[in-house]
Parts: C-alpha cells; sequence; structure tokens
C-alpha cells in the first residue's frame, strides 16, 4: 500500500549504549539488549508502515546512534540542512546520510564546521503555521537557525532548552496536526515558553506531566490523527483522545536507554513546504542597523530583542565594515505573531537605534488627547535619541527630546512641530503618536578611536577600581576642555560627598570653573552646611572622624540658622555661611537645585518641595549641558539620567556596581560609570586637574 507519508528509518544492528553523551546513557553503558532492542525497533516499523512508507539508510558499524534517524538532518521541500554533530562520538554518521540524501534526490546544505546542528532532532515544522519551531542549548547552536532560515526560506523560531534530560527539541516538544502542540514547559526557559504561548492558542497547547516527559510521550510520530509513542499515561491519551487523536503505544524501552525513543528513530522525508504561514495575524517588518555594530554588540542586543520579545528574525543582509573604523550595515526582518509584540520589539529597536528602512516607513498613527493630562492608550514612549516624525509625507525632527514622554504633534504660527511632552503636560486637542510606524531616531554610532572628544575610552563601561584612575584621568581631560571652550558641566551630589571628605575637593571644582550647575537634595545642603557651620558631618568630627556630644542635632541647628535667613545665599550675604561646597556655589554664581524628598529634614528653605516645579527647575538647569557628573545620589542621578537627551556625557560614580550598572544602562553610549569612593574618586580628580593646569591647587 502507498502513502502520503515517507519515513527513514536505520536498523538497530549496530545500536548499543557505548558512550555517554547525555544523562540518559549514565549507567546504560551496554545494558541494552540487542535482541530487545531489534524487536522493539522492527514492532515500531509494523506500527508505522500501516501509516507511511517506510525507508531504510543501512546501519554502519561503529555508529550505533545512527538508529535515531531523526538526527540525520532537516528536511523541508527538496531540501536537507544535514546535521552537523556536537560530539564526536556521532559525527562519524554524517557522511552516510549525507550520501542518503543525496542518493535520493535532496538538495543537501551543509553547515560550518564548527557550527553544530542536529537535524530534525532540534527543529520541527509547526503543522499549522508552517513556521520552523527550532531547539538550542544543548546540542544545536542558535547561530545555525539564521541559515535554517536562509536555506529552507523558513520563518524560524528558537526555542531554548533548559533541562539536560530533554536536550533534543524532540524529546519535549511535538507539533501535531491542526496545530496542536504537545510539550514539556518545564525543558524550555521562560521566554521560549512565552513564545510557544504567543503563537499556540491555549485550546491547541497539550502540557504533558513529568511522568509523561520522562517516559517520551512528546517523542511521537505523528501522521495525521494518529500518534505513535513508547507510551502515554491514561489522562494524556484522554487529553489526546478527546482532541482527535488516535494513540498507539509500542515501547520502546531499550531506546529510551540511551535517550530516544519513537521520533528519534525516524525521520520524515516528505515535509511539504507551506508557503504562506496559515496564522494570519503573523507580520514582517525589515529594519536597518548602522553602525559599529559587533564593537557595539547592537547585532546582538536587537536580535536579543526581538527573540526575547516573542518575534523571530531573519538576517537579510550583513555588510561588515572593512576597518576598525568603518560602519557595518545589517538589515533584518523582524517578524512577529501580532500587532502588539511587533510594537513592542519595534520599540525596543527604536531604542536601540534600529531604523525603519525608508521604503517601508509608513506615516505615523495619530490619536487625539482627550483628557488634559492624559495620552492616548499605545502612546510611544520617547527615548534619549533625537527622533523624528512622518506625519504626512514630512520628516519632523522631535523637540525637547527626554525619556518616557510622549510625542505631541501641534500646530504653532501655522507650522506642524513634533513636541516630546510629559504626560503631565499633554492638552486636549493635541494629537499624540500612537503604536511606532513612521519614528526614526538617530543614534550616533559609538566611536571606537582613542583620543577623540568623545568618552571613547570607556564607553559606555562600567569601570573596576583598578581602571578607576585611568577613567579619572579621561574626565579631568574632558572637564578641562569643556571649561576652556565654555561648555556646561552639571554635578549631581548627595550627602555621601560630605561624609566622605569630598566636599573640599568639589569646592575646588567649583572655584576651579569646573561646575556650572548644581544638582541634589536637601541632604547635600544640609550636611555641607552642617559641616561647615559646625565642623560635623552628621554629628561626626569631621577632622577627628569621632561623635560630638549632642552632634546628632547638629544638622537640625544648621537648618534652623538657614530658615532664619530666608535662603542659603541671604546666609552667605550676612555673612553666616563662610564656607563649604553651598557657599561657594553662592560666591561663584553657580546656580543649584535642591529637590526634596518624602525624609527632607526642615528643609531648608532653598528646598523644592513641590516635586513639579523641582523637575522644572533641574530641566532648566540641565539644558545645554555637556557633561553631567553624577555623584553618589542614586535618587537625583536617576530623575536627571531621565530629562536628559543623547549626547550628554555622564558619568556616574557610586559604590554600588549595580547603581552604576543602572544608570549607565540607559543604552546610552556616552555613559561611563565609576565603581568607587565618591571622596577618593573626587580627590582623585582634583589632583588630575593640578597635574593637567600644572599647578599644584586648583585656585591659588
Ligand atoms: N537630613 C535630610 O534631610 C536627608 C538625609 C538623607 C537623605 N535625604 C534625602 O533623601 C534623598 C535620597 O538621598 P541620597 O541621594 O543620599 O540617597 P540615595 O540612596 O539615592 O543615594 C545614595 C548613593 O550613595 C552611594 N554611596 C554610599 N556610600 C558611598 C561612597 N562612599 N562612595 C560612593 N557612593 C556611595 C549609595 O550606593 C547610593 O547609591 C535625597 O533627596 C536626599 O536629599 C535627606
Amino acid at each position: 500500500m502507498t502513502h502520503d507519508m515517507k519515513i527513514l528509518m536505520c536498523p538497530p544492528h549496530h545500536y548499543d549504549v557505548d558512550y555517554v553523551i547525555n544523562p540518559w546513557m549514565e549507567g546504560n553503558i551496554h545494558r541494552s539488549s540487542r535482541d530487545h532492542a531489534e524487536s522493539q525497533w522492527n514492532q515500531l516499523y509494523s506500527v508505522l508502515k500501516k501509516h507511511a512508507t517506510i525507508e531504510l539508510v543501512e546501519p554502519q558499524k561503529g555508529w550505533p546512534d545512527m538508529v535515531f534517524a531523526a538526527n540525520a538532518g532537516l528536511v523541508l521541500g527538496d531540501r536537507v540542512v544535514l546535521s552537523r554533530f556536537l560530539h564526536p562520538e556521532r559525527q562519524g554518521e554524517e557522511p552516510y546520510f549525507h550520501k542518503w540524501f543525496e542518493d535520493n534526490g535532496f538538495t543537501v546544505y551543509t553547515l560550518p564546521k564548527s557550527l553544530p546542528f542536529e537535524g530534525a532532532g532540534d527543529a520541527l515544522i509547526d503543522r499549522a503555521g508552517g513556521w520552523l519551531w527550532a531547539g538550542y542549548g544543548f546540542r544545536s547552536e542558535l547561530d545555525s537557525h539564521p541559515y535554517l532560515a536562509d536555506w529552507l526560506d523558513v520563518e524560524v523560531l528558537s526555542l531554548r532548552l533548559v533541562d539536560s534530560r530533554f536536550y533534543h527539541l524532540d524529546t519535549c516538544f511535538c507539533p501535531l496536526t491542526d496545530g496542536y502542540v504537545m510539550y514539556y514547559p518545564p525543558a524550555f526557559d521562560a521566554y521560549s515558553n512565552r513564545l510557544i504561548e504567543m503563537r499556540v492558542p491555549a485550546e491547541k497547547r497539550i502540557v504533558v506531566s513529568e511522568i509523561d516527559a520522562i517516559n517520551f510521550a512528546c517523542n511521537t510520530v505523528n501522521v495525521d490523527h494518529v500518534v505513535v509513542m513508547n507510551q502515554a499515561s491514561d489522562e494524556l491519551k484522554a487529553i489526546l483522545s478527546d482532541r482527535g487523536f488516535t494513540v498507539e503505544e509500542t515501547p520502546l524501552t531499550e531506546f529510551l536507554k540511551a535517550g530516544g525513543a519513537a521520533k528519534c528513530l525516524t525521520l520524515k522525508t516528505i515535509e511539504p513546504r507551506q508557503t504562506e504561514p496559515k496564522a494570519s495575524s503573523i507580520l514582517s517588518r525589515v529594519i536597518r542597523l548602522e553602525g559599529h555594530l559587533l564593537d557595539s554588540g547592537i547585532v546582538n542586543r536587537a536580535l536579543d530583542v526581538i527573540t526575547t520579545g516573542g518575534g523571530s528574525f531573519q538576517v537579510l543582509s550583513f555588510d561588515l565594515g572593512m576597518q576598525r573604523q568603518d560602519i557595518s550595515v545589517a538589515e533584518v526582518k523582524v517578524t512577529a505573531p501580532d500587532i502588539s509584540v511587533m510594537d513592542d520589539i519595534m520599540g525596543q529597536l527604536i531604542d536601540l537605534g534600529a531604523v525603519s528602512l525608508p521604503r517601508e516607513s509608513t506615516p505615523a498613527q495619530l490619536d487625539a488627547v482627550v483628557q488634559d493630562g492624559v495620552a492616548p492608550d499605545d502612546f510611544y514612549v520617547t527615548t534619549i535619541y533625537p527622533s523624528e516624525v512622518l506625519v504626512g509625507d514630512h520628516w519632523y525632527r522631535v523637540q525637547g527630546q527626554r525619556m518616557d514622554g510622549a510625542i505631541a504633534v501641534t500646530h504653532e504660527s501655522g507650522q506642524l512641530v513634533a513636541r516630546c511632552k510629559l504626560l503631565r503636560d499633554l492638552k486636549v486637542g493635541e494629537e499624540v503618536v500612537v503604536g511606532s510606524k513612521g519614528i526614526h531616531t538617530l543614534r550616533k554610532a559609538p566611536s571606537i578611536k582613542k583620543g577623540t572628544d568623545d568618552f571613547s575610552f570607556m564607553g559606555a563601561g562600567v569601570s573596576s577600581e583598578r581602571r578607576v584612575e585611568l577613567v579619572v584621568e579621561q574626565i579631568a581631560w574632558d572637564l578641562r576642555r569643556i571649561r576652556d571652550r565654555g561648555g556646561k558641566v552639571v554635578v549631581t551630589a548627595g550627602p555621601v560627598v560630605i561624609h566622605t571628605g569630598g566636599s573640599e575637593h568639589l569646592r575646588k571644582l567649583i572655584q576651579g570653573g569646573y561646575v556650572h550647575a548644581l544638582l541634589g537634595g536637601n541632604a547635600i545642603a544640609v550636611h555641607d552646611i552642617e559641616q561647615s557651620m559646625m565642623g560635623t558631618s552628621l554629628g561626626m568630627d569631621m577632622k577627628r572622624g569621632v561623635s560630638v556630644q549632642g552632634g546628632h542635632r547638629h544638622h537640625l541647628k544648621a537648618i534652623n540658622t538657614i530658615r532664619r535667613y530666608g535662603s542659603i545665599a541671604n546666609a552667605v550675604e550676612k555673612g553666616v555661611l563662610t564656607s563649604g561646597v553651598m557657599y561657594e556655589c553662592v560666591k561663584n554664581n553657580v546656580p543649584f537645585s535642591l529637590a526634596g524628598s518624602i525624609r527632607d529634614d526642615g528643609p531648608l528653605p532653598d528646598t523644592k518641595m513641590n516635586l513639579i516645579e523641582a523637575q522644572a527647575d533641574y530641566a532648566r538647569l540641565i539644558e545645554g549641558a555637556d557633561l553631567i557628573l553624577m555623584l553618589s545620589t542614586m535618587l537625583h542621578s536617576i530623575g536627571v539620567g531621565n530629562m536628559t537627551p543623547a549626547g550628554v556625557k555622564m558619568v556616574c560614580v557610586d559604590i554600588n556596581p549595580a547603581v552604576v550598572t543602572k544608570l549607565s544602562d540607559r543604552g546610552s553610549v556616552e555613559s561611563t560609570g565609576v565603581v568607587t569612593d565618591v571622596g577618593l574618586f573626587l580627590s582623585l580628580l582634583v589632583q588630575q586637574l593640578c597635574k593637567l593646569t600644572g599647578e599644584y591647587a586648583l585656585v591659588k
């Protein structure tokens, strides 16, 4: 009888457990019975013969696992991608399978030698969508997936395996007729589970128990509505039967000793190509990445964003810059299961600097604001990168670029204006960009040259202690250049600057003309004034390092004194405050802004307890900054980071690496993190500036 389905098998004449390359083989070396294996294999053969035409590849002595024909390669239409086995124990099977495919008229594709991929053991065609579920994590490499997508012209969804018992995808995942998927979720990482859940509707997902999973229920051969497997629990059989499947069990315990069962022992050699995926909501967009893609890791991050966001990708082209200074260009096709996943991925790609190709550009979608201070649903959330928006057939540069805003499109004096606005500032009647179409961000490629004006020295890196001195040299160099050309440096500082003895150094920086605005909270000013008036910081004698009796009240006394005079500036003018960081700000006309917080004592009369006013004041002082030095205040530094557009260099100094990483990790290539004691940092910085200017003190 002829069948529509053809299955390749390899008789078990040389099968044995001769080595250990998966957890199932442990303790089973030479423990399987050849006779028993032959009879189980023959029984499987007879069962399958009822549903498919069986073809055979000749087994070879010395290659015991050749019986697992699923790992011969991956067939789609008349093409096959030959396996590249990870373990040398199986690599000798490759030429025999290669010959069989060639003899049977397939076009054979071979991967580079160092790129493992284990055929249909790790790649399964979805029976409804036509895409390829491809596993990686143990045997096959993720890097092999783009080759599969390219050679077989198929959409690839990568799934990461995390449980070594389920080392091949077909041990824990089985796409079935009518779009069902039978699988064991704990075998996959969280992202892969999410991807499965996004692609396969809940009613089509058949989750198996651990018992069924270790009995290799997912290692099933499915032909039409028949599923052939080693063993299934009554519960699983009932579920499958409810969904219209007939379960045929055939014991394969001898092969379980080597980590395989029904599906591993077979390879479907008829896999018709589905040209158009049936799932109609699947969307594709082509993005273009440009810059020092490899050096900056943008490519990896972009592909990560796509797969972790629930999409898949196909690299259409990749022109690698030939010289170190050359830029590279990549075109990547992004596919997502629906519009919301696509928008989410695109939003993140835009943050990375991925740009839609102009030919794909459709105008931005606008939606009206119907309530003051509230954006329409799905509004586009802005990033720190300069952006343009396509309205009608014109691109408009977004003004007032900052993170976490919305793009409002308005008419001002007859001109269309796109402006970045905070939600609270949106007004009824304005239109706001929704979705992610028609947005273009301009991201400067990170410099890789040394000795330029850029912070190329450290890139967006986070330094360790041993590198601090080198970083300080670079920062001193930049401060000097910015000051000398009339640029602007803003300092954000927390009270730790005072506690660690950094005050005298910060003072010198202000006196030396290196600071053009100071931002902080109540505390930096309170502790500075306490130190200046009473010689203590939080009650500790700063010179002797011991607590002073009654010292714990000193900071309140300092606050009280300033309150009496109405402001810090008045206290300076009246000769009450005669030294310190705040004194120097007043004396040197360096504007400062103190933003309030719930934990503030007093507060000082200068501290702005209306946070909206405080944010506006910070934004005013940050405007035009070339460099922001963030000194040991997580609260104020994050606040400042959020309102700073790309292009402003940021240096974040904190003793806690997590804080530094958080601040440096805004995708901004201009940020540098320094993990160190802020007092030490400031003292090194002043020393270095003295060296640069050839003076013993910054100010004589
Ligand atoms: N008396 C007061 O009114 C008072 C006192 C304290 C804080 N506050 C207010 O609370 C808010 C948050 O205060 P904050 O900015 O101090 O706290 P924060 O937690 O935001 O930041 C302090 C940072 O300093 C880091 N740090 C600690 N020791 C360090 C060292 N030796 N060198 C380098 N970094 C070090 C920490 O890791 C942390 O990230 C501010 O608005 C502040 O004004 C008020």
